[in-house]
């Protein structure tokens, strides 16, 4: 009977971890949410939970379905930290400015990107 209830604890603890724990992406994500909001992105994009009606660049509502960042590179977490830091080397002249992020929060602004479908 206490070997039973032992298991059965173990079970029940084991099972819950992984819904409780979120994983190192979303971490990343929710931390790039944070950062989108302080680099300014919402006030040129329409971004779900920060932005309406913003319209100087296109709105980020679908962008993590989205197959070029900007018609131009392949939709990669890479391609897209590349394009938020060198936006100007990647299409001088553009309007959106380069964005002077460190390379890891440029990658969990990529996170986050990636989580609007
Ligand atoms: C001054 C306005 C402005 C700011 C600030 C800005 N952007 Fe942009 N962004 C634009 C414009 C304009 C475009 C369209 C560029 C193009 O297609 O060449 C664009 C394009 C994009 C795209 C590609 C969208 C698509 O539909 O393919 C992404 C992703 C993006 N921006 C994310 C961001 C993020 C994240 C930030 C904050 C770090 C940011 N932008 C800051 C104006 C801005």
């Amino acid at each position: 009977m206490t070997f039973a209830w032992r298991s059965a604890m173990a079970i029940v603890a084991v099972s819950a971890l992984p819904a409780t724990a979120p994983d190192a992406t979303q971490v990343a994500a929710a931390r790039g949410r944070d950062l989108a909001k302080s680099a300014g992105c919402a006030g040129c994009h329409t971004i779900p939970g920060l932005s309406r009606g913003a319209n100087v660049g296109p709105p980020l509502t679908t962008i993590g379905q989205r197959v070029y960042i900007a018609g131009l590179l392949p939709n990669t977490p890479a391609n897209m930290a590349r394009w938020l830091t060198e936006t100007q080397k990647i299409r001088p002249g553009d309007a959106m400015p380069s964005t002077a992020l460190e390379p890891e929060q440029a990658a969990d602004i990529a996170a986050f990107l990636a989580t609007l479908r």
